[in-house]
Formats: structure tokens, C-alpha cells, sequence
């Protein structure tokens, strides 16, 4: 799929460079890089193999690519995943802009007390539509929004199933039990820090939405 077949925003190669305006993560030699980019329709993500070696250039990050816009399109429906914009070119797919913090022990007594759930229902909706995301253990693949809504990011390790096939259906809940594993490492994770500062449920302020 070429940048065009998705209605996202007018961007192209020669432009890129003189409208990134930061890098949120610089890939390694098999990575690519994640570009924040202006355009005139506000800022998008860009996810770009193109300063990397030949041979991930033209193979392996359009490869990874199309397999991710699959899974982006999947759930395009999805409050919590942001939006497959368009292709800048085989070696660059352009996202929807979600700014967010990742998630982190540093972030727990911030957060809502709904988070978990919220996340739960997330990953759960994710599966209902035949997508297993596989690598949520990775802290910079949730954020929480400024509303302390989560975000899922990084479809790279996805694999999606046809659900209206048993066979689909079985794989989606036998490999979507490693989301439910990393899901269950958050719990932990993030309940031990709240424990240790004393933010329990039983604090008043708990539970509202408040600006992150
Ligand atoms: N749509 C997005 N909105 C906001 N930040 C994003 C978005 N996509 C990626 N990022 C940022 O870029 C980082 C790397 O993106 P990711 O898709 O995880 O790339 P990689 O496959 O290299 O891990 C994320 O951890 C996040 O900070
Ligand atoms: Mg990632």
C-alpha cells in the first residue's frame, strides 16, 4: 500500500527532513526511526527504515511495515490505538500523533484508578478483532494520555487471525494470553509502588480523571 490510499496528510520524502520536528526514538541497524513531523494537518508520527543499510531499506522494514499497518487497520475502530494515516513510501508508514507517558513505576499514583481496567478492556477489544499484540511488556509501548487513557503502540511483533475461524479464534486466545501476562506484570508492578507510597484506593483524589 503507497502513500494516497488512506486519506492522510500531504508528506512526502523530499519534505521530510526540513518538517521533522524532533525524533521520539532512534532506531538500531534493524529498527526504524520514530519522527515527530509537521504537516499542514498537524503533527503525525512517522516510522521510517529509510536511514538504515540496504538490505533493511528495501527488505525488512517494508516487510515489518506492511505487517504493522495490517494490524494498525485492524483496529482502526480502537479509542485506545491511534490511527494508520497513510505510507510516506515502502519504508515509512505515517501514524496519527497520541502524546502520552510511558507507562512506569514513576507514573502509578498518577494514574487513574481505572487504568488497569481500562487497559484490560483494551487488550480484550484488541483480541475480539483478531489481533495479538505480543510485546506489551515493553514500557514504551503503553502510554497514558493526558486523561490517563492508555495507548497501545508498536503493532512491529503483532500477529493477526481470522476470528471468524475456530482455528483463528483458538490462536488469538492461546498467544493472547502473553498480552494477559504483561498485563498481569503491570498490575503487580504498578500496585507495588502505589502500596509503598501509601496512595491506596482509600485516597479521595483517586480515581478522578485528572490531567496527567
Ligand atoms: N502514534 C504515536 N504517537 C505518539 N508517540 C508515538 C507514536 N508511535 C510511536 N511513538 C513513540 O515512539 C516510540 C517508538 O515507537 P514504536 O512504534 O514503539 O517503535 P519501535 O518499533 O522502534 O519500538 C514509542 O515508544 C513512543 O514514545
Ligand atoms: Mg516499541
Amino acid at each position: 500500500m503507497k502513500g494516497g490510499s488512506l486519506a492522510g496528510p500531504a508528506l512526502d520524502r523530499e519534505r521530510l527532513a526540513e518538517r521533522t520536528r524532533s525524533v521520539l526514538h532512534r532506531g538500531g541497524p534493524g529498527n526504524p526511526d520514530v519522527l515527530l513531523v509537521e504537516t499542514d494537518s498537524g503533527p503525525v508520527v512517522v516510522k521510517d527504515f529509510a536511514p538504515r543499510g540496504r538490505w533493511v531499506r528495501r527488505w525488512w522494514g517494508p516487510w515489518s511495515l506492511r505487517r504493522e499497518a495490517k494490524a494498525y487497520e485492524r483496529l482502526s475502530e480502537m479509542a485506545a490505538v491511534p490511527r494508520l494515516l497513510g505510507h510516506l513510501d515502502e519504508a515509512a508508514l505515517i501514524l496519527e500523533y497520541r502524546p502520552g507517558t510511558f507507562l512506569s513505576r514513576s507514573l502509578a499514583d498518577r494514574l487513574p484508578d481505572d487504568f488497569l481496567a481500562e487497559l484490560e478492556k483494551s487488550i480484550d477489544e484488541m483480541h475480539r478483532r483478531g489481533v495479538v499484540h505480543l510485546d506489551l511488556r515493553h514500557r514504551s509501548n503503553i502510554l497514558a494520555d493526558r486523561d490517563g487513557r492508555p495507548i497501545l503502540l508498536d503493532f512491529a511483533s503483532a500477529l493477526c487471525f481470522d476470528v471468524s475461524t475456530r482455528s483463528g479464534r483458538w490462536l488469538v486466545g492461546w498467544l493472547g494470553r502473553l498480552d494477559h501476562r504483561a498485563l498481569r506484570k503491570w498490575r503487580i508492578r504498578l500496585a507495588r509502588v502505589q502500596a509503598s507510597s501509601g496512595t491506596g484506593s482509600s485516597e479521595g483524589s483517586r480515581g478522578a480523571r485528572r490531567p496527567m
